[in-house]
C-alpha cells in the first residue's frame, strides 16, 4: 500500500502525476472542468497532499474540509488564492512554482503586444472570411515598437525576461518597483520611475506585478488618464490589478490605444462591453501554457508536495 493519498483538482502534465504516483497513491479529478465545492471538498477529505489551481480558494474552509492535510502545492507562480497566513497558523506547507514559466509568460506578454498593436486578430478574422480584397495602403496600421519606450510594473522574475527580451527591439526601459532592483537596471539599462512617470512616458505597458490588496486596481481611469493616446498596456499578471471598467472606457474613448489582455478582474467571466471592443486582444489566461512550462510547472509541484508529504522542506515553500 501507498504511503500518502494525494488528489491533484484537475488533470496537469504526466511528468507530475508520474513522479507522484512512485510513491503516493494519486487521484484526479476525472472531469475537463473545475469541480464545484462540494465535489471539491468530498475528494479531499481524506488526502494527505493536494495540487491545486489558482482558481480555488485555498482559506480556513478548504483546510477544514481537509484534515489530514500535510501540504497543498499552488500549479501556479501567483498565489492570491492561498490564506498562505492561515496555512502556516494551522502549520500546512504550501508552494508556488516560480521560475519554471518566467520565459513562457515572458514570451505570452510579447505575442500580446504585437498582436494588438500590429492588429493580428483582426487581420487574421477578415482573411478567414474571404473579405480581405488584397494588399492595402491603409488598411491594418499598427504601431512600430523598435525604439519605443517600454514601461514594466512589478520588476520580478516575468517583468525582468520581458525586459531583456526588449533588448532585441532596442528600446528605452522604465520600471516601477516597491524595492530597488541594482540588477534589474546595471543588466538591462533599465531606469527606475515612479509610477506616474511611467505612465507618463510609455509607449507600451506590460504588468506583472502580483495582486496584494495594494495591487488591486493599480491600473485605474486616472491611470489611463496619465497614460499617451497611442500607448498599449499588456496585462498577463493578475486581472483585478486593473480596473476593466475603466479601461474599457479608456479603449472607447482613445484614451488608450489598446490593451492585450490574458487574465480578467472577473475571470473566466468578462466585463460587459470589453468583448465589443477591436481595439483588444484577449487571450484565455494562457501565459504559462507552453510545453516546457506546463511540464516544469507538473514536476515543481509534485516536488513540492512529495518533500511535504515527508516532513521536508518544499523547493519553493510560500510560508514564512
Ligand atoms: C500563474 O502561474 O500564476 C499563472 O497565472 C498561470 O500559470
Amino acid at each position: 500500500m501507498k504511503k500518502h493519498k494525494v488528489y491533484v483538482t484537475r488533470a496537469i502534465p504526466k511528468e507530475g502525476i508520474e513522479l507522484l504516483s512512485q510513491t503516493c497513491e494519486v487521484q484526479v479529478n476525472p472531469h475537463d472542468r473545475p469541480l464545484t465545492q462540494d465535489e471539491l471538498f468530498e475528494a479531499i477529505a481524506d488526502a494527505d497532499g493536494v495540487i491545486g489551481l489558482l482558481s480555488e480558494r485555498i482559506d480556513g474552509t478548504f483546510f477544514n474540509a481537509a484534515p489530514k492535510l500535510k501540504g497543498y502545492a499552488n500549479y501556479a507562480v501567483g498565489f492570491d488564492n492561498i490564506d498562505v497566513e492561515e496555512a502556516t497558523r494551522r502549520g500546512v506547507p504550501v508552494s508556488n512554482t516560480p521560475d519554471v514559466l518566467t520565459i513562457a509568460t515572458a514570451e505570452m506578454a510579447w505575442a500580446l503586444l504585437f498582436s494588438v498593436c500590429r492588429h493580428i486578430p483582426a487581420s487574421d478574422k477578415l482573411v478567414r472570411n474571404d473579405s480581405w480584397k488584397g494588399w492595402s495602403p491603409l488598411q491594418f496600421i499598427g504601431a512600430e515598437v523598435t525604439g519605443k519606450t517600454l514601461g514594466i510594473v512589478g520588476a520580478g522574475r516575468i517583468g525582468r525576461a520581458m525586459a531583456q527580451m526588449s533588448k532585441g527591439f532596442n528600446m528605452k526601459v522604465l520600471y516601477f518597483s516597491r524595492t530597488n532592483k541594482p540588477d534589474f537596471e546595471e543588466a538591462l539599462n533599465a531606469e527606475k520611475v515612479e509610477l506616474e512617470e511611467l505612465l507618463i512616458q510609455s509607449d507600451f505597458i506590460s504588468l506583472h506585478t502580483p495582486l496584494t490588496p495594494e495591487t488591486r486596481h493599480m491600473f485605474n481611469a486616472e491611470s489611463f488618464k496619465k497614460m499617451k493616446n497611442t500607448a498599449y498596456l499588456i496585462n498577463t499578471a493578475r486581472g483585478p490589478v486593473v480596473d476593466e471598467s475603466a479601461l474599457i472606457e479608456a479603449l472607447k474613448s482613445g484614451e488608450i490605444a489598446g490593451a492585450g489582455l490574458d487574465v480578467y478582474e472577473f475571470e473566466p467571466k468578462l466585463t460587459p462591453g470589453l468583448r465589443e471592443l477591436d481595439n483588444v486582444v484577449l487571450a484565455a489566461h494562457t501565459g504559462s501554457a507552453t510545453d516546457t512550462a506546463r511540464s516544469n510547472m507538473a514536476l515543481l509541484a509534485a516536488k513540492n508536495l512529495l518533500a511535504m508529504l515527508e516532513g521536508g522542506n518544499p523547493p519553493t515553500c510560500l510560508n514564512p
